[in-house]
Order: structure tokens, then C-alpha cells, then sequence
């Protein structure tokens, strides 16, 4: 058998030496709320390139301070926040793994001082504070914020960027018809409901030559809101408009009850990338070698993402290619324990 996993993918300009990649997770560790690269960050991000990683995302870096999902995240609304960024990217490369960063806007979930926006004034739970209705010219700022996060991108140096559409965060927000009640060109249908998605997109493409992946929630577990059947349409608009891979997660946009089990969201990846033909990404509770192997031998996504298994095992790809019977090559620093 030859193990896909560690076939090389090509998006673009980019070559990732293998289909495993770290699914953005939030460390809430810029202890100055600065929003600037720590130590931690470093160390952290490093330390999976060192474990063989093909692609590492940072997790969800705020395009405006409002936009936080809590004061201690990673932040790209100044330019200031190139040069810790930069500093990241480079020991991410001296390792060859490719770094993507997730841009990203929290809406009516960000936890910060000051007000908070969202599509419509609907809080995301009864006791939280009501947010206020972005106007239109609000709309144009935050999409202009996402353009400059890109032009800080490639300053940077990454070598893909991800939005973030997902988790009921402010895209997400926009996106699905339960917090979307607006009646001007941001809402009321669902091609309204996709304007500032495609403006960002639009934005960011104009800073941007390289690959763009957007994370999505396929499924909002809620009767009046949106399953993987509507994210056809929105995988087809994003695919007009060339984005690359679909990152496929659910839920979040509503308080819900979610029943989770090993890959139970790739069947939304299977699902978009045969009826939207692009590209996929899968992830969700997916552990073991063998389970990532078999979504990619039967063709339900082209890229795993991990997340907390990663944390858990760092050196997550070394543990895959021995199960998978594979060679990988080690730092040269590590081969006498390789
Ligand atoms: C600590 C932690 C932080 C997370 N932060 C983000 C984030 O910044 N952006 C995002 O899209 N998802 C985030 N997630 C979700 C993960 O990327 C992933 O989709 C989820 O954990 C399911 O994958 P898993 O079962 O492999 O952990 C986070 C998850 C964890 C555990």
C-alpha cells in the first residue's frame, strides 16, 4: 500500500510534502492583549513542524481588535503585528512545513471591551450582551480590514491564508438565515447572505496571490437553519471565485446540541467536494492513521486537519508513517532516535 497521506499535494504555488495538517486552535496567549506573537506561540507552532507537520495553521487572528474572541488572541489589524508574525513563519520554514494563519472576526461572540457587531442585533445566548447591527459602511470597514490582514499576510510570509467562515463567528454570522435577519444587500436571500463572504474574498484575493481555504460549519443543528445540502450553493459561488480547499466543520452559530464521533464531519466534506467539485478538507475527532488514510483513499477529502490530537502527540506524522509502513525523513538532528 502506499500511503496517501503522505503523497505531496500541490494548491497553487504550494507543495505540501504530506495531507496532515494542524487545524487552527486558539492558544489565548498574547498575555499583553496586544494581539503580538509570544514565546508561546513560537514554541508551540515550531515544535509541529519539527513533529513533521506538512501544514500548520496559527488559529483564528483577528482582523480589528473588536473582532477578538477574547483580548489574549493573536491579532493582524496593525503592522505592527508583521514582524512577530514573520519571526514565526521563518522557523516554521527552516523546518520545511508550510504555515498557512486564519483570518478571522468573532461578531457577536467576541469577548472584548467596548461594543460588539454582528449581522442583526440578536445576542448569541439570552444573557449575553445584545450586539449592534453592522451598517452598511461598517460592512466595507471590516471587509477592508480583511484586505489589509492579507497585505500583512504576505508580508509575513505565509504560504496560505484560511477565512474564517465558521463556528458562528461574524462570517458565519452573515452566512446562515438564523442570526441573518437584514433586508438590504447583506440579507434576505441567500445570495444576499453570501455578499460579504464574497467581498472578503474579493479583498483578500486583491493583497493575495497564493492559496485561499475557507472553513465553514456545514451543518447549524437547527431545524431553521442551514445543513450541508444549502452550503452547496456557497461551495459553488466559492469555487467561481477561486478558492482553493473548503475546510469543512459545523456547528456554533446557535446553542445546540451536537452528538460528535470519530469523522462524524466528513461526510460534509465528502458531500461538497463531489457536488461543488473542490477540494476538501476533513476534521473532527480524527485520531488514527488508518481512519485519515481511508478518507483519503476513498476520496472523501484531499487534507486532514487535526486538532487536539495534535496537542496530545505533537509528533502525531512520525507515529502515522510507521503505522502506514512509510518512510519519513526526520530532522537530521533527530535521526539517531528516529
Ligand atoms: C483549544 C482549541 C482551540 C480552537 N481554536 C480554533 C480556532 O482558532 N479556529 C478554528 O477554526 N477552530 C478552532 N478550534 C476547532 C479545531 O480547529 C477543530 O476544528 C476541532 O477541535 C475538531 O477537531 P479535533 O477533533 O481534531 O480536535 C479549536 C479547538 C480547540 C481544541
Amino acid at each position: 500500500m502506499t500511503a496517501k497521506l503522505f503523497e505531496p499535494i500541490t494548491f497553487q504555488n504550494m507543495t505540501l510534502k504530506n495531507r496532515i495538517v494542524m487545524s487552527p486552535m486558539c492558544m489565548y496567549s498574547c498575555n499583553a492583549q496586544d494581539g503580538k506573537v509570544t514565546t508561546w506561540h513560537t514554541t508551540h507552532y515550531t515544535t509541529r513542524a519539527v513533529g513533521q507537520v506538512g501544514l500548520i495553521f496559527v488559529e483564528a487572528t483577528a482582523v480589528t481588535p473588536q473582532g477578538r474572541i477574547s483580548m489574549e488572541d493573536l491579532g493582524i489589524w496593525n503592522d505592527d503585528h508583521v514582524e512577530g508574525l514573520a519571526s514565526l513563519v521563518a522557523l516554521v520554514h527552516e523546518q520545511n512545513s508550510k504555515i498557512g494563519i486564519q483570518l478571522a472576526h468573532a461578531g457577536r461572540k467576541a469577548i472584548v471591551e467596548g461594543p460588539i457587531y454582528s449581522s442583526s442585533p440578536i445576542p448569541f445566548k439570552d444573557d449575553m450582551e445584545v450586539p449592534k447591527e453592522m451598517t452598511v459602511k461598517q460592512i466595507k470597514e471590516t471587509v477592508e480590514d480583511f484586505r489589509q490582514a492579507a497585505r500583512r499576510s504576505r508580508e509575513a510570509g505565509f504560504d496560505v491564508i484560511e477565512i474564517h467562515g465558521a463556528h458562528g463567528y461574524l462570517i458565519n454570522q452573515f452566512l446562515s438565515p438564523l442570526i441573518n435577519k437584514r433586508t438590504d444587500e447583506y440579507g434576505g436571500t441567500k445570495e444576499k447572505r453570501f455578499n460579504i463572504l464574497r467581498e472578503i474574498i474579493t479583498a483578500v484575493k486583491s493583497e493575495w496571490n497564493g492559496p485561499i481555504f475557507v472553513r465553514i460549519s456545514a451543518n447549524d443543528y437547527n431545524a431553521a437553519g442551514y445543513s450541508v445540502d444549502d452550503y452547496i450553493d456557497y461551495a459553488c459561488w466559492m469555487k467561481e471565485l477561486g478558492i482553493d480547499l473548503i475546510d469543512c466543520s459545523s456547528g456554533g452559530v446557535v446553542p445546540a446540541k451536537i452528538n460528535p464521533y470519530p469523522g462524524y464531519q466528513v461526510q460534509y466534506a465528502e458531500k461538497l467536494r463531489t457536488e461543488a467539485l473542490i477540494a476538501t478538507g476533513a476534521v473532527g475527532m480524527i485520531t488514527s492513521p488508518m481512519h485519515a488514510e481511508e478518507i483519503l483513499q476513498n476520496e472523501r477529502a484531499d487534507l486532514i486537519f487535526l486538532a487536539r490530537e495534535l496537542l496530545r502527540d505533537p509528533y502525531w506524522p512520525r507515529r502515522a508513517a510507521h503505522e502506514l509502513n512509510v518512510e519519513i525523513t526526520p530532522p537530521k538532528q533527530y535521526e539517531r532516535g528516529w
